[in-house]
């Protein structure tokens, strides 16, 4: 197969800069494309902030790009990052991207999130084009960088390395999709006669996924039921329609995990190793968890974790209505997250009620994340709609068996225990509803009370094959699709017919 040469641009990865599971996914995807032989680059802005908090070495390139926007000009040099054996190019421009947030302060964005995404986006196309040799695919994430599709297209064919390029849209979560105000389109140069309906207009506004949904050569999305349950209004945002009118283009593909790095037999962060047929580890990390939250030091009392943002998608509202009375019935909370302030409050005073059994930490702190995988029975993910979902990959990966509601990539990773006991790695619960909730947790702790049960399932979610490889390996295949000349149109002889003459 042949060598390609791929560059992925997207506004996060780790270990550089992080708010979300995109970070997770544009940071270890490249591994795996590249242990398949393929040469990866990733665009990322220079967040000064992020890479001194995250320790990561840089190296100014001898190259600055200049860039008109919003009648200024940007100087925008770049540089360069190797981390793990990836080569990262970061563009700085330091009035937009030196800030404390990647997309905004706590809970907020910022007022000039569409000037500093368009200007990333037309400068990681020119950084692609001076960067690399000949560019075979540009593989975009989210909204911002939906533009890139559109803009290559329309107004950058004029670079060699580039103008021949593939691109590939990713939509990790279509509820965000970057909407603006019209009146950007002269203040950035847009290309204007792509500004209606089945372009990138939308009420009148600016829609960056529309933009990238329209242009790119294919769209995916990170899994298949996701994939799906897009084309129906109520996951579609509005987009159902557009999407369909594009679905020939769309295909769904599962995320992997860096299993290097999420490896409960590695992992130094844990009170104890642990690994599926050498379990003993993983009762160490509960009654470490235990005590260092204050909790009752118990082996037997389930433990119910969650590690999630607290926002409406992740169904925060169907656990707080759950939450009392499994702390009535004995059981033990461990849960890991911040977001929406009411969720916040509500966790905290709860904590504060039943100290001996419930354990909140406001905030993210991956270590600890890792030590509540490691220390949980049972991981809950009640989300009201999930792309993809990575929370219940790590929580299999570390022995924690998901409770999960039946949607996007929880549906597709997590195997209901209802539906094949044999291969069974959770439990699904189907409607949105609190009750439909707690019956599948009630299922899960008489499993969990029954231990020849648990030691099977909790084997098979320690054995589940997480990894990249398959997922990295179907993205290859679609690149080489994409770049397969067309079939050659059979021209139809016209030599030998005789055309009548005209009356
Ligand atoms: C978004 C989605 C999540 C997905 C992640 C990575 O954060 O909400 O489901 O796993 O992107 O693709």
């Amino acid at each position: 197969m042949a060598q390609l040469n791929i560059v992925f641009i997207a506004s996060e990865a780790t270990p550089l800069a992080k708010t979300g599971g995109l970070a997770d996914v544009v940071g270890s995807l490249p591994h795996a494309l590249k242990q398949l032989g393929h040469d990866v680059t990733i665009i990322l802005p220079f967040y000064r902030q992020h890479l001194i908090k995250n320790n990561i070495q840089t190296q100014a390139l001898p190259q600055t790009i200049e860039m008109w926007a919003d009648h200024k000009q940007h100087l925008c040099p770049l540089h360069e990052a190797k981390v793990d054996g990836l080569r990262f190019a970061l563009i700085e421009q330091d009035d937009l991207f030196d800030r404390e947030g990647l997309y905004g302060p706590a809970g907020g964005a910022y007022d000039d999130n569409l000037l500093r995404f368009a200007l990333f986006d037309r400068v990681a196309l020119e950084a692609a084009a001076t960067l690399n040799k000949r560019v075979d695919i540009l593989h975009c994430h989210d909204w911002q960088t939906g533009l890139i599709p559109l803009l290559l297209k329309t107004q950058y064919q004029h670079y060699a390395n580039i103008a021949k390029a593939k691109t590939v849209y990713t939509i990790h979560n279509l509820a965000y999709q970057g909407v603006f105000p019209a009146d950007w389109i002269h203040r950035l140069g847009l290309p204007t006669h792509h500004f209606h309906p089945d372009g990138y207009e939308f009420y009148g506004q600016i829609n960056c996924m529309k933009a990238g949904i329209e242009s790119a050569d294919m769209i995916t999305t990170v899994s298949p039921t996701y994939a799906q349950e897009i084309l129906t209004p109520e996951y579609g945002c509005n987009l159902e329609g557009f999407l369909k009118q594009h679905s020939q283009k769309l295909t769904g593909i599962v995320n992997g995990l860096d299993i290097d790095d999420w490896n409960p037999a590695t992992d130094k962060t844990l009170a104890a190793n642990f690994a599926a047929g050498k379990i003993a580890g993983k009762a160490k990390c509960k009654q470490a968890l235990q005590q260092q939250a204050g909790l009752d030091i118990d082996a037997k009392v389930p433990l119910l974790t969650l590690i999630s943002r607290l926002a409406e998608q992740k169904g925060i509202d169907l656990l707080l209505a759950n939450a009392t009375t499994w702390l009535e019935r004995g059981y033990q909370l461990a849960i890991l997250g911040s977001g929406e302030s009411a969720d916040e409050h509500a966790l905290s005073k709860l904590a504060k009620a039943y100290p001996k059994q419930m354990y909140f930490f406001c905030g993210f702190d991956e270590n600890l994340a890792r030590q509540i995988y490691a220390a949980g029975d049972i991981f809950l993910m009640p989300s009201r709609f999930e792309p993809c979902g990575l929370g219940q990959l790590m929580a299999m990966r570390y022995g924690n068996i998901p409770v999960v509601r039946a949607t996007g990539g929880l549906k597709d990773t997590v195997i209901d225990y209802n539906q094949v006991k044999s291969k069974s790695t959770g439990f699904h619960f189907e409607a949105a509803s609190a009750q439909a909730f707690d019956v599948a947790v009630e299922q899960a702790i008489s499993a969990f009370q029954t231990p020849t049960i648990w030691s099977r399932i909790r084997n098979r979610a320690l054995n589940r094959d997480s990894s990249w490889q398959a997922s990295a390996q179907t993205y290859a295949d679609l690149y080489q699709t994409l770049l397969k000349p067309a079939p050659k149109k059979k021209v139809r002889k016209t030599t030998s017919r005789k055309t009548k003459p005209r009356k």
